[in-house]
Order: C-alpha cells, then sequence, then structure tokens
C-alpha cells in the first residue's frame, strides 16, 4: 500500500505546494518521469480492465466512498483514466500540472470529495496498476508513482481547500422559466439561490433531482445579470439522461444543483480588438452570453459571428442573433450550411471561414460538436491564425484546460 499522500511530507515538493503560479521546478525526477511514462506504456492497453477493477476494490475495500459515485459508472470509468494520462503527459511541465490538478482538485468539490478520501484512492490506484503492469512492476515504479500520487493530491486537496474558504462547492437553484426553443431543445432559466458568479462564456456542471450525482457541463447563454439568474439553452441527446431530464421533464419551481463555474473561454482572455466567434447547435450559448458580454464593455471589439448547420432548418439561433446584430454595430453575423443548397450561406464552415478571413489578427471563440470545432480549428491554423489565439471549451468531459 502507498504511503498516505497527505500525510507524507517526503511525497510532495514546494512547486506542487503553492497551488498558484511561482512553480519553476518540476515535481518528479527525469528518471522517476521515465519509470512513470514505460509503466504507462505496459497498461494502457488494458486500461479499460484495469479501471474496473479499480473501482471494483476501491468500492470492496472502502464502502463509505461509493455513495459519492453515480449508480452507472461507465462515462467516469473512462474519464479518470484520461486525467491521469494527461496527468502522466505533464509531468514535466509543472506549472500546467498545478494548473490542472488545481482545477480538478475545485472541481471535486462538488462531489463531496474530501482530504480523507484521497489515501483510498491513491492505495487502490496502485493497487491497480501493480496487477496490471505485471512483472513490469518494480520497487522504482511504485515509489514513482507513490510520489506523483501525492504531489497531484497535495494540489488538489490545498485547491480544493482555499476554494472552499470562498464559495459553496455546489449552489442549489429553482427553475424559474422554461421554453422550448426548437425540436428537442429548451431554454431553462434558473434562479441560484446565494450568489452565482460566472464569467460570460464559462460553464455550469447541473445535476437534477431525477438523476442524483451525475453532473454535466452546460453554458449559461447570458452574461451576468443583476437579477442574478442564469438561462440555459439545453438539447435532448437521444438516450442522454440529464439532458432529456432537462428538456423533458423539469419544470418551473423544481430545484437543480449548480457546481463552481469553469472554463476559460472568456472574454479576458483575447488579446486582440477584433473577434471571430463560430457556433453549431446549443454551442450558441455561451457565444450568445459573449456577446453579451462585449455589448455590456461598451461593444469596444469588432465582433465576426459565423453560424454553422448541416441544413438550414438545423441552424440553430440565427433569429436572435440577427436581431443582435440590428441593434449593435460592431457585430455581423453569417451562417454556413454544409449539407443543403442555401443561397448565399453554402458551404461547410472551414471553407467559408477560409473564404471570409484570413484570421490571423483576431482571437477566436469556438463552439459546438467537437467534429465542428476541431475541423474549424484546424482550417484556422491551417490559413495562419495562432493556436493560442484559438479559445474552446473542453470537447466532452470537464477536463479543464491547462494553457
Ligand atoms: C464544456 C461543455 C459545455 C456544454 N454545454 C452544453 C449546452 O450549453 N447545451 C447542451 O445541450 N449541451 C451542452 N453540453 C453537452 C452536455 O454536457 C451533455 O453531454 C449532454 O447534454 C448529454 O448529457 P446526457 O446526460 O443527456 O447524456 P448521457 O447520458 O451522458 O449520454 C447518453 C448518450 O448520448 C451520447 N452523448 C453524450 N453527449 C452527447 C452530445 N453532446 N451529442 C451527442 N451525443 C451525446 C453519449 O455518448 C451516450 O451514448 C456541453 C458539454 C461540454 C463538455
Ligand atoms: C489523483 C486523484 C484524482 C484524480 C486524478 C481524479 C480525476 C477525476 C476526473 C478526471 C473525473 C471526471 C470529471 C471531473 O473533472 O470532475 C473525476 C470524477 C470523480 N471523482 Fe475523481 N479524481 C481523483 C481523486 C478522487 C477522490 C479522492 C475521490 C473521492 C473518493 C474522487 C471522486 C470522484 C467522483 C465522485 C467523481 C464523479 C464521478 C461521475 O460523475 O461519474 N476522485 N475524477
Amino acid at each position: 500500500m502507498p504511503a498516505d499522500p497527505c500525510q507524507d511530507d517526503s511525497a510532495t515538493t514546494p512547486a506542487a505546494r503553492t497551488a498558484g503560479s511561482e512553480v519553476t521546478q518540476a515535481p518528479l525526477s527525469a528518471h522517476e518521469t521515465a519509470l512513470i511514462r514505460a509503466s504507462v506504456s505496459v497498461v494502457e492497453p488494458l486500461a479499460a480492465d484495469m479501471t474496473v477493477y479499480f473501482y471494483a476494490i476501491l468500492f470492496t475495500r472502502h464502502p463509505e466512498v461509493r455513495p459519492m459515485f453515480p449508480q452507472g459508472m461507465d462515462a467516469q470509468r473512462d474519464r479518470l483514466l484520461r486525467a491521469l494520462l494527461r496527468i502522466v503527459d505533464l509531468v514535466d511541465h509543472p506549472e500546467s500540472l498545478v494548473r490542472f490538478c488545481g482545477h480538478l482538485g475545485r472541481d471535486h468539490r462538488k462531489y463531496g470529495t474530501l482530504r480523507a478520501h484521497f489515501p483510498a484512492v491513491g492505495e487502490c490506484l496502485l493497487a491497480a496498476l501493480a496487477r496490471y503492469a505485471g512483472p513490469a512492476w518494480t520497487d522504482d515504479i511504485a515509489a514513482a508513482w507513490t510520489k506523483a500520487y501525492g504531489v497531484v493530491a497535495d494540489v488538489m486537496i490545498s485547491a480544493a481547500e482555499q476554494d472552499a474558504e470562498v464559495r459553496p462547492a455546489v449552489w442549489a437553484a429553482t427553475i424559474v422559466h422554461r421554453a422550448p426553443r426548437g425540436p428537442g431543445i429548451a431554454e431553462v432559466t434558473l434562479q441560484p439561490h446565494a450568489p452565482y458568479e460566472h464569467a460570460a462564456g464559462q460553464y455550469a456542471s447541473i445535476e437534477t433531482p431525477w438523476h442524483p450525482r451525475q453532473w454535466r457541463p452546460y453554458s449559461p447563454a447570458n452574461a451576468s445579470r443583476e437579477d442574478g439568474t442564469l438561462t440555459f439553452h439545453i438539447r435532448a441527446v437521444p438516450g442522454g439522461s440529464v439532458s432529456n431530464a432537462l428538456v423533458h421533464r423539469a419544470a418551473v419551481g423544481d430545484v437543480v444543483h449548480l457546481g463552481a463555474p469553469m472554463g476559460e473561454m472568456v472574454l479576458d482572455a483575447a488579446v486582440h480588438s477584433d473577434l471571430l466567434f463560430v457556433a453549431g447547435g446549443t454551442g450558441l450559448a455561451p457565444i450568445r452570453a459573449l456577446l453579451e458580454e462585449v455589448a455590456r464593455r461598451g461593444g469596444r471589439h469588432q465582433v465576426n459571428l459565423f453560424l454553422g448547420a448541416r441544413t438550414g432548418a438545423e441552424l440553430y439561433g440565427v433569429d436572435d442573433m440577427l436581431r443582435m446584430a440590428q441593434r449593435h454595430h460592431w457585430l455581423t453575423v453569417r451562417g454556413a450550411v454544409s449539407d443543403e443548397y442555401v443561397p448565399g450561406i453554402r458551404g461547410s464552415l472551414p471553407d467559408v471561414l477560409a473564404e471570409y478571413g484570413p484570421w490571423y489578427q483576431h482571437d477566436v471563440f469556438l463552439s459546438g460538436p467537437a467534429a465542428m470545432v476541431a475541423s474549424a480549428r484546424q482550417s484556422l491554423t491551417h490559413h495562419g491564425t495562432s493556436p493560442d489565439r484559438i479559445h474552446h471549451d473542453p470537447f466532452d468531459a470537464p477536463l479543464p484546460a491547462t494553457s
């Protein structure tokens, strides 16, 4: 069993303890990093089985943590492993590592994760790694993993504990308005019971009463309002638990829970005054919030907005955006429809972006289906936009950005 990462001082370095920005030294030596990477390459092909085993022993040895997890564990199995692989990628980038783990630690507050839970997870993680690495597992590798887990746990714990001093872990919020917004899409407005400070463009995790402990990220479609309400555009995904509950089941008066706002797709991330916004489907929500924020700050940006869809009927939110463009001279709205002939807006997003570019003197904000974001990103970088001027949320899980 590995040492308790919360107690073992030798397992942590000053770099990890800061959980802030003054990180200068790598938390692990080059040799330790090489040992960890070598062991990951052995277990990676067995990752799915290893993760199942990890949760099986975690819940058997430490049944007290089981109630924190949802009943169905498929999505989480995948996410934890991807986070670990991401962390392994970052071990020799201490600033990114601390940033990533700090976000993760703060985000874990909504699950009720406490300092005391980390040793149990560390113990089971090491046991699972040892079992699946087989003969490749050595005492040196075990020591390197113990140290790495200690560093990560320490950063997550201190970030969470600092966060607990300034804000709640979870906000209860009442549904105060609900309206259809198109086929299978609803606009849901929440009134948080305590002040909820989010920056336009950020997203929030939502837990509904019908699927306890299933948290899903959704992006408010508004900049902060005086009355504190938040409006979400939710699309019901076929077979999706939380989205269907919010679109088809939720009613005014129901109470849901919000986790802390996350995400770095915010206006302050822009260095250029010219902005390119690209949205597909309900990905328009955070872009709409950013447009409200540009307006709130007096319209000091020129904004080109492109809405992408496969068919004209799927072009989401276009009337709302055209109304906004009528009110704000700094906003230009264009559509891009890929699979249907619609005069004036025919073409895939990458083609239409290339036609109206160049965009290398713009900050770019992309939001929509992962494939759309990836292809727009690729096209923009191909045409000269610097990757660090392109902002978007993580695609599939609330894995925080690291840079
Ligand atoms: C940063 C971020 C912001 C988001 N903002 C919004 C938003 O503002 N509005 C909104 O409607 N959604 C948004 N999403 C998607 C949302 O978080 C959920 O993934 C989605 O609502 C499905 O959740 P579910 O519980 O209904 O489906 P689940 O029960 O998790 O999944 C059911 C099935 O649907 C598939 N699936 C899951 N998500 C999607 C998807 N997005 N498209 C197609 N198939 C899917 C799964 O693979 C699974 O097979 C956002 C996602 C991220 C990462
Ligand atoms: C190094 C330590 C850990 C890492 C890297 C890690 C990583 C992750 C990641 C990436 C997720 C997915 C989504 C998210 O960002 O919230 C997650 C979810 C979760 N984690 Fe952790 N975690 C760690 C420790 C813990 C501990 C100690 C607990 C408490 C027992 C815990 C409980 C949970 C729960 C309950 C979920 C939600 C599951 C779900 O929604 O399906 N984690 N974790």
